[in-house]
């Protein structure tokens, strides 16, 4: 995210890109097109390879062929750009998991590096399934391909060769399975040298809420419990599993989608100000706030947290299966699509104030949107004017404001205003911050953000490990006790709905809970 994009051929960045899992869905939907993108641009290093590693037998060319069409999908595309990218793509097949083929590996990648004159310095990108980590770190290690990763010097940081390596998410499946993996890595990378992606962090919405809150006087002295009444975070979603039911039977909403990119966002936005954006500020603020987050306990769980799955319903007019008739989905599966979870942070800032983190699969809408909902006057004027919402309320409403992640990025604020003509008429008005009609251009690609920061060596939008552990330490209790109590009404929500009836309910109770609610009384007409 600091890097200087604009004219970099220097010898630090150029590399060898890696990436294991090539056959995958990853790498042909977003990695090799934001690659594309970043050499359409100029943005990408003159000296890259990128090599694709998987089992599937394929030649360089079969590989290019198959990457093509979902490059020509990405905006600007252009027939002409396409050779200039294509001669940097390769392709090696083999199993990575299996050392002894690691030898031939080993002797292609040198054969590539002479001919990119790329050097030593080597990114790998692990998009594999993730029992498949450990084997393919462990012989990376073994085959002694990482001399410089392993002995960092941050004064020669942009001079020295590296080896580093991106690890997709899930990062573990719960949080023994997550140590485990961060002391696997490591024994063969410095922490320097690890980089575990979240996707999310590369949005330039998520990047903008940086900017947002700190650079920019005027938001800090509400951003605290004196003013903020509750907090939403939603991440909806209308797809389904998109062909992933095996793995989303083993993973499911709460570990896809909230023990990582929701508490992500949670983090950026209720962190204390950085000392600066250095990598190492940014984390260590973000990691604070996770690791302040109140420990729920088991008794807890059914107030605190709601869970959900998709049956058959309609999206877009269109009838579209249940959860259970997916591929490769159990059909009895008690999976989770749809989770809902209110966390509090036990600090100074946010004591008292609630987090209400949401995300559901096959929803009526895609939306990902964070909510700050304000407290409201502490005494009202104008309790007997005539309120006029289109909701029907009857109170003046607090203000609130809106971020848009995604889609129609932008942010908007709520607030209360007078209706034009005699007598005191109060009605609720928004401005509006439209991203692309302000900022214009396209925005680019979180992957491509994230993969020139770690060919730059920027950690700061990537996770560190304490992140990571502190993340799955507020998901445990919630997976341990829907693992060990099954819900009889799944599935409880239609594809294409907001979600199940009583997860609604618990989120309306959670939004205004009793107290609040009679406070609010006292502003009604
Ligand atoms: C991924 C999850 O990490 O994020 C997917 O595994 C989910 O299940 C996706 O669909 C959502 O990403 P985005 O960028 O579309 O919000």
């Amino acid at each position: 995210m600091n890097a200087d994009t604009t004219s970099d051929m220097s010898s630090d960045r150029r590399c060898l890109l890696v990436i294991f899992g090539a056959s995958g869905d990853l790498t042909k939907r977003k990695l090799i097109p934001s690659l594309y993108d970043l050499c359409r641009t100029r943005q990408l290093p003159r000296h890259i390879g990128i090599v694709g590693v998987s089992r599937t037998a394929m030649t360089d060319e079969e590989f290019r062929d198959r990457m093509k069409p979902w490059c020509a999908k990405r905006p600007g595309f252009t027939d002409d750009s396409w050779p200039h990218f294509a001669q940097r793509l390769h392709y090696h097949t083999g199993d990575a998991t299996n050392f002894d083929e690691f030898d031939q590996l080993k002797t292609r990648l040198t054969e590539l590096a002479d001919e990119h004159e790329t050097g030593e310095n080597v990114l790998f990108y692990l998009s594999v399934a993730p029992q498949l980590y450990e084997p393919i770190i462990v012989n990376i290690g073994a085959a002694g391909m990482v001399t410089e990763g392993k002995r960092w010097c941050s004064l020669q940081r942009h001079i020295a060769p590296f080896q580093r390596i991106i690890v997709e998410k899930p990062f573990g499946h719960d949080l023994d399975s997550a140590a485990h993996l961060n002391r696997v890595l490591g024994r063969v990378f410095d922490d320097e040298s690890i980089y575990r992606i979240d996707h999310y962090l590369g949005k330039e919405t998520v990047q903008n809420l940086l900017v947002f809150r700190f650079a920019n006087a005027i938001w800090e002295p509400l951003w605290n419990r004196q003013y903020v009444e509750h907090v939403q975070i939603t991440a909806a979603e209308t797809v389904g599993v998109e062909g992933r039911g095996g793995y989303y039977e083993t993973s499911g909403a709460l570990r896809d989608m909230i023990q990582s990119h929701l508490l992500q966002l949670m983090a950026v936005l209720a962190m204390e100000p950085p000392n600066s954006f250095r990598a190492a500020d940014l984390r260590a603020e973000q990691r604070k706030v996770l690791e302040a987050v109140r420990p729920i306990t088991p008794e807890q769980v059914p107030n605190v947290a709601v869970r959900g799955q998709y049956g058959p319903g309609n999206l877009n007019d269109e009838p579209v299966p249940g959860y259970r008739e997916e591929h490769g989905v159990d059909p009895q599966s008690q999976t989770d699509t749809y989770a809902a979870v209110k966390v509090h942070i036990d600090n100074w800032r946010w004591q008292g104030v609630r987090f209400l983190l949401r995300t559901g699969k096959r929803m009526r809408r895609k939306l990902t949107q964070i909510v700050i909902t304000f407290k409201p006057t502490p005494h009202s004027l104008f309790r007997d004017s005539d309120v006029d919402h289109s909701t029907g309320e009857a109170s003046i409403r607090p203000n609130r404001l809106v971020i848009n992640v995604q889609p129609d990025e932008g942010i908007s604020l709520r607030f209360e205003g007078k209706v034009p003509g005699q007598g005191m008429h109060v009605r609720s008005a928004v401005m509006d911050f439209d991203w692309a009609e302000h900022f214009g251009g396209e925005q680019p690609e979180a992957y491509a953000t994230l993969l020139l920061d770690a060919i730059h060596g920027d950690q700061s939008l990537f996770k560190d490990r304490f992140e990571i552990e502190a993340a799955w330490r507020i998901a445990m209790p919630i997976l341990d006790y829907w693992r060990d109590h099954p819900q009889n009404d799944l599935p409880n929500y239609a594809a294409g709905s907001w979600g199940p009836d009583a997860a609604n309910a618990l989120l309306d109770k959670w939004r205004n809970p009793e107290g609040e609610v009679s406070r609010s009384r006292l502003i009604q007409k």
